[in-house]
């Protein structure tokens, strides 16, 4: 069970930039489920496409696995026995609790987890990766390029699947979307000062791209078929085979 997040219920001076330390590693189950509308639904959904999607004698990669959400819902609906699965995140709190998590799980032995930039390592043999609320925070000139990696280390048939918070080209979709979220927030039991500080945390560190510009990229690096399988509010995730 994770901690509740109070970490912006007090007020400051100026909410220093987002960053993935060990205070926000000790309440992130509790952070993501009560920011990020469909959560729940997204990582079981990445269980269950992986669990289509895997080839046997391949790998799995979750990239950005935080505590390891979705490696736990691809170990569990995965059926074939042979696969490895690398989970990785540069932050070394959430590396530890991912650790510590899986631990438990029967399947551990087939999970590697790795304290890198994403950006640095290796992707090969690949029949499934994971970019679940992730590449949201890579800076926008290093996105292509990381995807293309992947691109290239995954298998014909190998599915993406990306998670990502959107923007809106139309000013007024943008504010309809983002009044709606600080809604669900707020029914999350969040404070307005909790929302307002988080806000100005993420500002220029979380930077969402539109579901246009997603696709777009991806059909341009080679990926076949992106689809959106599903969106709630401002956050979508989408699938793509090489
Ligand atoms: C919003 S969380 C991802 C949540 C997780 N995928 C899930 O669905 O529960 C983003 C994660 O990406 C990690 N991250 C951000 N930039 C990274 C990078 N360049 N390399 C590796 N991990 C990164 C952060 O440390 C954080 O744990």
């Amino acid at each position: 069970m994770s901690s509740k997040d109070n970490i912006f219920d007090q007020p400051m001076d100026a909410p220093p930039p987002f960053v993935f330390d060990e205070a926000v590693a000790q309440v992130f189950p509790d952070m993501i489920k009560r920011s990020v509308p469909g959560y729940s639904n997204v990582i079981a959904g990445t269980g269950l496409i992986a669990g289509d999607y895997v080839q046997p004698g391949s790998m799995c990669y979750d990239l950005g696995c935080s505590v390891g959400a979705s490696t736990f819902a691809m170990l569990q609906y995965i059926r074939t026995g042979d696969f490895r699965l690398i989970a990785v995140d540069n932050s070394p709190d959430m590396i530890e609790l991912c650790q510590q998590n899986i631990s438990d799980n029967p399947q551990a032995n087939r999970v590697e987890c790795v304290c890198a930039d994403i950006q640095n390592i290796d992707i090969n043999n690949a029949s499934v990766v994971v970019l679940n609320y992730t590449l949201q925070f890579i800076p926008l000139q290093q996105r292509s390029q990381l995807l293309t990696r992947i691109y290239e280390g995954m298998n014909d048939r190998g599915v993406l699947i990306l998670s990502e918070k959107l923007a809106f080209d139309s000013e007024a979709e943008h504010q309809r979307q983002t009044a709606l979220h600080e809604s669900f927030k707020r029914a999350q039991g969040y404070s307005e000062l909790e929302i307002s500080q988080k806000r100005a945390a993420l500002e220029n560190v979380l930077i969402p791209e539109s579901l246009s510009t997603h696709m777009q990229r991806l059909g341009d690096i080679g990926f076949k078929d992106a689809q959106l399988w599903f969106r709630s509010i401002n956050f979508a995730s989408m699938m793509a085979w090489k």
